[in-house]
This record gives C-alpha cells, structure tokens and sequence, in this order.
C-alpha cells in the first residue's frame, strides 16, 4: 500500500514542486545521489574507480515536456562524457539515459529520443564507453526496445536495462540473450497494474531467477542488477554452473544502498558497477529509494522536520 502511494506520489508534478521547495538537499539526498554538478559527478566517479568499482552514471532527469529540455539533457550528456574523457574515466564508467528524459512523451517523441541519443552513442564512442538505456514504465518498454534496435545497428555495444516484474521479461530475455547484447536486468522500480506485471514480491523474485537462467546461459554480457543477497547469490552460482568467466558478466547496484557489500564484492574479484545519478532532478528518482524500503520514508520525514 505506502509503496503504491509513494510510487503515485514519484509522478505528482505539484507533490514535486512543493517537496524541492524544501531545504532536503542534506542528508536524504545526498545518501542515494552524488551530487547536483558534473564536477561532483566526476568526483564520486573517480573515488568510485579508486576503489575497484565500475560505475555508471544517469544525469537526472525524466518526463521531459519541452523539445527545450530534451535538447538540454542531450547536451549534458555530451558534456559529461567528455568531462570523463577528459579525466580518463571512460576505462571505468559509462553513462545510463532514461528516453523519457530525451523527449520520448513529446508528439513525434520516438524518434526526437532516439536522434538524441543517437547523439549520446557517438559521444559515448569517441569518448571510448557505451551507453545503457534505463527502463521506464510498461507503456514505453515497446518504444524503448525499439529504439535500443535503431541504436544497435550503429552502437552494436548499447545495453538496455529489462524489468523482471514484467509479464513479457522472459520473453524480452530469450530475444536478447545474444552476441554482444548488453542487458541489465532489475526487479523494477514503477507503480505497474496486475495486467501486466507481478505484484507479489515472491512472484517477482521467481521471475528474476527464471530471466537470470536465460541470461546466464547466453551468449550476451548480462548486468545483474539487485542488492539482495539470495538473488546475488543465485546469480554467482548460475555462473558458475554456465562456467562463465568473472569478466563475461557483472552484479550492478546503485549508489549509497549497501557499499560495504559493493566492495566486498570487488575484492572477491567480482566486476560489480555502481549506478551514479547526479543533478537537480532528483525527485521521482528519490521517492522510488523510498517505496523500495519503508524505512527511508521516516528517514526522509526526519529530515524534512528537522531543517
Ligand atoms: P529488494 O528491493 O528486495 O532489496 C533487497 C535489499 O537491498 C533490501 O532488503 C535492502 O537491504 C536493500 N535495498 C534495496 N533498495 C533499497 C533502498 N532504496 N534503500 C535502502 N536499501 C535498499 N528499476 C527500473 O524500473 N528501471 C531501471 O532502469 C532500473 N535501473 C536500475 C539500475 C541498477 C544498477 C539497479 C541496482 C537497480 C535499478 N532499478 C531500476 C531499480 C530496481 O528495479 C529495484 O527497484 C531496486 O534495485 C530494488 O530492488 P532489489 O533487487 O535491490 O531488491
């Protein structure tokens, strides 16, 4: 129920409005998003890499209404993927590009999301890194996929990410599971009806553990991405048992949720990447940290009291 109404709450315009009006910016924020500039960005990222860790990074940002925007988050993508250049990170970090963001829900929005990060790809390959394309909500995963299609003819190395709770992941899984195909695959983050998605946590976790199998057993490079420890686990010994090498795969969490378990994992040997999201636009990022654990809400009310 609260993870229901916080995820409606992730798509309130006037919720938003009111909440980043608050002075939050301290401690809730700063726990999951490194920070609002590029040059934080490229700070985390470096200290990250230090460490051992991969890292890939998502300028904030989603349900861009204006061709004005979309523009914008393009640029901002070109620029921090030279900055990375620039700093001799792209051994190490990537960037991760929500379509929603780059215009995708605008009339004709396809295909100005797809020019734009068409854009990104180009920026990415020169600057010698790839590029993955997050997933949103169920009513875009067709467009998205599509898009990933188009980008794959000129980027063969761009990665998607799919969501296990969808009814059609599995499905999703066998026609991606392939030769140089990069996939990330996640629980899922949105408010999805019972149509279309697993609502049952147990039903979800199943759903992981099947799209896992197919990934592991392919011939594509998938990118785990989950902190709970009986699915890593599952994932580690699938490996193994498809006698996968270390660097043919990666667990992938995101930014400030169990780093101690991160590094534990690189110094197991494991290639594991962080997911880093910078910039203002934290809102609809924030709240789905929160839905994901009750406890973060009352962390996120004390701050919001205490200013
Ligand atoms: P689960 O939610 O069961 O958490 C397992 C354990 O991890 C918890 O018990 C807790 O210890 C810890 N934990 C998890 N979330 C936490 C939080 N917010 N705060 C504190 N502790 C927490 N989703 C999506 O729909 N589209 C996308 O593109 C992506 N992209 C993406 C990239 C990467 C790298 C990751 C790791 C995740 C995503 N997600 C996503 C989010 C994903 O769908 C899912 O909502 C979260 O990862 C939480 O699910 P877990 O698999 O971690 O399990």
């Amino acid at each position: 129920m609260l993870r229901r109404a916080l995820l409606g709450m992730s798509r309130s315009q006037g919720i938003k409005n009111l909440l980043t009006r608050l002075p939050v910016t301290s401690d809730v924020v700063a726990r999951f998003v490194a920070g609002e500039t590029v040059d934080q960005a490229v700070a985390a990222t470096r200290q990250l890499a230090g460490a051992g860790l991969k890292i890939t990074i998502d300028h904030l940002g989603e349900d861009t209404t204006s061709r004005a925007q979309a523009d914008a988050v393009a640029l901002a993508y070109v620029d921090l993927l030279g900055r990375l250049r620039e700093a001799e990170l792209t051994g190490a970090a990537e960037v991760s590009v929500k379509l929603s963001a780059l215009g995708q829900q605008l009339p004709d929005g396809e295909k100005i999301a797809l020019e734009h990060a068409h854009t990104i790809c180009a920026a990415a390959e020169t600057a010698g890194t790839t590029v993955t394309l997050d997933a949103e909500d169920h009513t875009t995963t067709d467009s998205t996929l599509s898009v990933l299609r188009e980008l794959r003819r000129d980027f063969p190395r761009t990665g998607a990410v799919l969501q296990a709770y969808l009814y059609r992941t599995e499905g999703d899984c066998r026609d991606l599971a392939v030769e140089g195909s990069r996939v990330r695959l996640c629980k899922g983050a949105y408010n999805e009806p019972e149509s279309v998605a697993f609502t049952d946590q147990h039903e979800v976790d199943r759903a992981y553990v099947r799209c896992l199998k197919i990934l592991l057993a392919g011939p594509g490079y998938p990118m785990l991405a989950t902190h709970d420890p009986r699915l890593i686990e599952i994932a580690l010994k699938l490996a193994r048992d498809n006698v996968r090498p270390v660097d043919s795969y990666e667990l992938q969490m995101l930014y400030g949720i169990r780093p101690t378990e991160q590094q534990r994992l690189v110094n197991l040997g494991h290639q594991v990447r962080v997911y880093l999201p910078y910039g203002n636009d934290w809102y609809g990022y924030l709240v789905r940290r929160l839905a994901e654990r009750p406890a973060n809400v009352s962390f996120f009310a004390r701050s919001l009291v205490s200013k």
